[in-house]
């Protein structure tokens, strides 16, 4: 009852802004970096453009969150933010209790802009502070210190009544007992939600060069399972449970934006590399834009956006997405609605397997979700369930 009612009404919108100061070691997404500058106003002009095409395509829909990530955004000036806010608005109706998060590196200059992001209807900050040792934080890259980035957190706590900020754990050398003592001072610094993500080695990244290398010492399963459930222990000690794999919140204060992904909501993404998953007329379509930013801009230019993907999703991967994506939830899925999507039940017998293996259970209100001891092995179950 209440994902229908939602389906309906939960739209978000995701906006990527690709550019950073310089590109991080372990980091793959779209992000670029641009010594000359960049035409901030043209590439404004350009968010505007598609999102106006956007909102053609899908009239009429109540965005609930508005997401700026990157890159980063925290790099655009707030009178940027402020028409891409204001153009979306002019296009859609925008919720009374919508949630409008922006990316932020915590650095000194970013940090003054915070004001302007406020006023500009920016609700929530979410912050890269990554680590809060400065000898990892040279290993990875960063341009700020530890003290910066408390810094940027406390600006941000005083201006902003929602935050949360982003470390990244299973670094090099990383012991057990440092992190622990890291995550501490952390839980100490969050108010309601922390993005906690073990490194992952990136194809094509320069740490992947280092990791082939046997330059870059990273933990091993034993460890980063270690490192895992301390992260559990002390999250669900300090009242900030996982309700996703790497995020952690104080009940109701999860990230609205993200849980339009992981439950299967409509989204419309603007920007360069920006994704959207959009329902018309009954049928769900997949869209990606051009990643390139310089290309985006001209092919926005020219055709009014820019779309290079745009693909209908069979009833058998829309439902695959669905579990792919809501069982790493700590709610799980709803299994009514994967039939309802995939046109089939979920296989009894597998299901009765997993739950034996102790990696699935069932909630009282028939909702199918991943133990905590099943999460170090979501990939497997979620390939087992959708094969
Ligand atoms: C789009 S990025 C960050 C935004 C912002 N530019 C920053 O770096 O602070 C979102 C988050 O993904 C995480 N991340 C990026 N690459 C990662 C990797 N290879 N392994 C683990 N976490 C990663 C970082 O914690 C980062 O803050
Ligand atoms: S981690 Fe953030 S700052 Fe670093 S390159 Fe990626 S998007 Fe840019």
């Amino acid at each position: 009852m209440m994902l229908n009612m939602s389906l309906t009404t939960t739209f978000g919108v995701y906006v990527h802004w690709p550019f950073c100061l310089s590109k991080c070691p372990y980091c793959d997404f779209n992000s670029h970096v641009r010594h000359g500058g960049i035409d901030e106003a043209r590439f404004v002009r350009a968010y505007e453009t598609e999102i106006a095409m956007t909102a053609g395509r899908v009239p009429g829909r109540t965005v609930s969150s508005i997401f700026f990530g990157g890159g980063t955004p925290s790099l655009m000036q707030p009178s940027s933010v402020q028409r891409i806010l204001d153009c979306i608005g002019n296009h859609w109706t925008i919720a009374p209790d919508v949630e409008v998060t922006l990316e932020a590196n915590p650095t000194s200059v970013e940090a003054t802009r915070f004001r302007g992001f406020h006023a500009a209807g920016v609700s929530r900050v979410s912050l890269g502070v990554q680590s809060l040792d400065d000898a990892a934080l040279k290993e990875l890259g960063r341009l700020h210190t530890a003290r910066e980035a408390l810094d940027a957190v406390s600006i941000a706590r005083s201006i902003f009544n929602r935050y949360s900020f982003d470390l990244i754990y299973a670094r090099p050398r990383q012991t057990t007992e440092d992190w622990a003592r890291e995550l501490k001072r952390a839980v100490a610094e969050a108010a309601e939600h922390l993005s906690l993500y073990q490194l992952t080695i990136e194809p094509d990244t320069p740490f992947f060069g280092l990791h082939q290398a046997g330059k870059l010492p990273v933990p091993d399963d034993d460890l980063a399972r270690e490192l895992y459930d301390t992260t559990q222990t002390i999250c669900g000690d300090a009242g900030l449970p996982a309700y996703e794999v790497s995020n952690h919140a104080r009940p109701g204060a999860e990230c609205r934006h993200n849980l339009v992904y992981w439950r299967g909501h409509d989204y419309a993404g603007v920007g360069p590399g920006a994704h959207g998953r959009l329902t018309i007329g009954g049928r769900r379509i997949a869209t990606a834009t051009e990643k390139r930013p310089e290309a985006w801009l001209m092919r926005v230019e020219s055709l009014g956006s820019g779309l290079t993907v745009e693909e209908q999703l069979t009833p058998g991967e829309a439902a695959d997405e669905y579990l792919l994506m809501g069982l790493r939830l700590a709610e799980g899925i709803d299994p009514a609605r994967y039939t309802a999507l995939a046109g089939r039940t979920l296989d009894p017998k597998r299901i009765s397997a997993l739950r034996e293996q102790g990696a699935v259970e069932t909630t009282a209100d028939g909702r199918l979700r991943v133990t905590q001891s099943g999460f170090p092995l979501l990939d497997a179950v979620v390939a087992d369930l959708a094969a």
